[in-house]
């Protein structure tokens, strides 16, 4: 296997060094709370912390509490405290979906333009303790909402601009927001996204299942004539103007709720991920110091939607709290070409790119003449984030984009942790292609097999992570309990991730993907179940079960098996229908990529569906099905391999 050492220019100044890395990482985990209460000084308190960590994994008894007593505001780290030193330095590159449109936004005009939003949230009604879904294209304005509802301490809960109005809906829903902030529309690959129409449609479902969402924020994207309703919506061009600069932000605790964050788990509907402000800012601020060896005045890109904690966390809070200067591309790789994040890249002279292997992918199949067109000499750094990198794309991204002179920090993190927590150091860390290789400060883990024994030395299991780190999500919003149940009770006192890992004779993590009902379609997140529930709500749908099956871009693909109501035909426009009946309940991510007509699906004699079997047959394997035996009629698996779609 290879291993690419650690080269001398990467640790040319760097801040963690090999020897530091170690004595830190044993102090972090041997004195959490004497290292945390030094490192939680990065940020400003309003009222210094003096109890630093507070927490349990017992069942029944699962609490997360760092910095408890100390007092903060979150946009005022971001940004009230840089105007002395970085007033005039840029904050935000903008770059638009069209190559030639572009802004630049300093910390001194990011400031005033989220201090008048807070004033707008307070004169629509908005402010401390409310909740605000953020429906939104990537434009600068979305960053603006975000730090504003923390500037008057609101929780933003950000829909990706991708979802369906359904899907909108279920989150205002389930965080019971009073005000919507959406555009007019977005603008992607030249195609226009309907969101104000979306967001009007969102409301509606909300209001017959009982909730009403009070007000809007319409921010003007395109031009486009979007209906106005009378006292409820709002454009933001017109109340910015009614509105001053001055914003005293809110002095809110550590462990108020910043934001929730709705993710796919194996079972029912998306769960909203709660982070709170103290923790998750330090752990933000931390990671992206550290892991990118982020230093003074350099230009970080991650090119996540803000719809993604890896938006959250990496586009905006991480590189603001640092007084970084982070890029917010509009755009798709591919378009007007496949060499725009390349011409990107030298347009704003980036020097750090973090993106998804999909991404990585994707470009890599559109051949080396779009890399090579870009000079790329501004990059001294690159990363990889949201699902396992194949070595393949690993070496394309290393040897065509990186020129063998850039690391790469192949980093693992989820929704749920709120920022990174095993990645390579780039000064410290000889790089394992496709490896997450060392877990960061105070992170813990652990490998368990079925029964939840431990694991030691070279070994393949299930990950944990035995206790606790600041950037921790502290609840499902409104289900504590469902938190317990989904992260605390399977392997009880530690925290499982729902991945699979192994931990080779180097002590290097190699994350082998989940081991739930959970699948990586493109770096994002889907449920099974939720797929499934959408097909099933197809009046000529019986029932219907969802597996992922190896994809050469998306990672995982989409695959169906529908069983249709007695006396309903399967045909190729039924499968187009219930494609356009799942983007239509979901969005288009969860695109079913194979539709399979199943007679019968494979069950044992107590109804339980065999996935297993499934996702062999998806993965075109069926000549391990292992045993069939417990069927309660193993002639269906037949007629299933027979009809398979996927062949290799
Ligand atoms: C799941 C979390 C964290 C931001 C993006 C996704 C997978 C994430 C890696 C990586 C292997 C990875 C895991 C994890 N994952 N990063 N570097 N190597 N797998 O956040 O939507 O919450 O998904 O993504 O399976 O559990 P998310």
């Amino acid at each position: 296997m290879t291993i690419v050492p650690v080269k001398d220019s990467w640790k040319n100044g760097t801040l963690l060094t090999r020897e530091r890395y170690l004595d830190w990482y044993r102090r972090s985990v041997e004195d959490v709370e004497g290292f945390w209460r030094e490192h939680g000084r990065r940020i400003s308190w309003i009222k210094p912390y003096t109890v630093v960590k507070n927490t349990s994994f017992q069942p029944g008894a699962v609490s997360i509490k760092w910095f408890e007593d100390g007092t903060l505001n979150l946009s005022a780290n971001c940004l009230d405290r840089h105007l002395e030193t970085r007033g005039d330095q840029t904050a935000i590159i903008w770059e638009g979906d069209d190559p030639e449109d572009s802004r630049r936004i300093t910390y001194r005009e990011l400031h005033a333009d989220v201090c008048r939003m807070a004033n707008v949230y307070k004169s629509l009604g908005v402010g401390r303790g409310d909740r605000i879904s953020i429906y939104m294209p990537m434009i600068p304005e979305a960053a603006v909402a975000m730090l504003a509802s923390a500037r008057v301490g609101a929780i933003h809960s950000v829909v990706f601009g991708g979802f369906s109005p359904d899907a909108l809906a279920g989150r205002m829903e389930g965080s019971t927001s009073k005000l919507l902030v959406t555009a007019d529309e977005g603008l992607r690959a030249g195609r226009k996204v309907p969101l104000k129409a979306n967001g009007d449609r969102a409301i509606e479902i909300s209001a017959k299942a009982g909730h009403q969402v009070e007000k809007v924020l319409v921010v003007r994207r395109t031009g486009a004539d979007v209906p106005m309703v009378e006292g409820r919506d709002h454009w933001w061009h017109e109340e910015r103007e009614r509105v001053s600069t001055v914003s005293e932000p809110e002095e809110m605790g550590a462990e108020d709720p910043l934001f929730i964050l709705y993710t796919s788990g194996s079972t029912g509907k998306p769960k909203g991920v709660l982070h709170t402000t103290g923790g998750y800012l330090v752990w933000a601020s931390m990671t992206h110091q550290y892991v990118f060896d982020y230093r003074e005045g350099e230009v970080f890109w991650c090119t996540a939607d803000v719809g993604w904690v890896t938006g959250h966390t990496y586009s905006v809070y991480g590189p603001l709290a640092n007084g970084g200067t982070t890029v917010m591309f509009e755009g798709v790789p591919n378009y007007p070409d496949a060499g725009r994040m390349w011409e990107v890249v030298d347009k704003h002279a980036v020097n750090i790119f973090y993106t998804a292997p999909t991404a990585i992918r994707a470009l890599m199949g559109a051949g080396d003449g779009f890399v090579a067109r870009a000079s790329r000499k501004s990059l001294r750094l690159l990363g990889s984030v949201g699902e396992p990198i194949n070595p393949e794309a690993w070496n394309w991204y290393y040897r065509t984009v990186g020129e063998e002179r850039l690391p790469i920090v192949d980093t693992w993190w989820q929704t749920e942790t709120g920022g990174i927590l095993m990645t390579p150091l780039p000064g410290a860390t000889d790089l394992k292609p496709g490896s997450a290789a060392i877990p960061f400060f105070s992170v813990k883990p652990e490998l368990v097999d079925g029964e939840g024994k431990t694991l030691y030395g070279a070994a393949d299991g299930n990950l944990c992570i035995t206790d606790s780190w600041p950037g921790q999500m502290r609840t499902v919003y409104g289900d504590h309990e469902r938190f317990e149940q989904t992260y605390f009770s399977t392997y009880p006192g530690k925290y499982f991730t729902g991945d699979g890992a192994r931990r080779d004779e180097d002590g290097y993590w190699w994350i082998t993907g989940r081991v739930d009902d959970v699948i990586n379609v493109s770096g994002h997140r889907m449920g099974t179940a939720e797929v499934e529930s959408a097909l099933v709500s197809h009046p000529k749908v019986s029932e219907a079960a969802v597996v992922g099956y190896p994809h050469d871009v998306k990672g995982q693909g989409i695959y169906c098996y529908v069983t249709l109501m007695n006396g309903e035909a399967p045909s190729d426009d039924l499968k187009q229908e219930l494609v356009r009946h799942v983007r239509n309940e979901i969005g288009p991510i969860a695109s079913p990529d194979k539709i399979q007509w199943a007679p019968g699906l494979p069950k044992t004699r107590s109804g339980k569906i065999m996935r297993r079997i499934l996702r062999k047959i998806a993965e075109d394997d069926f000549g391990a099905l292992g045993d069939t035996s417990t069927l309660a009629d193993p002639a269906v698996v037949d007629d299933l391999v027979e009809n398979r779609q996927n062949r290799k």
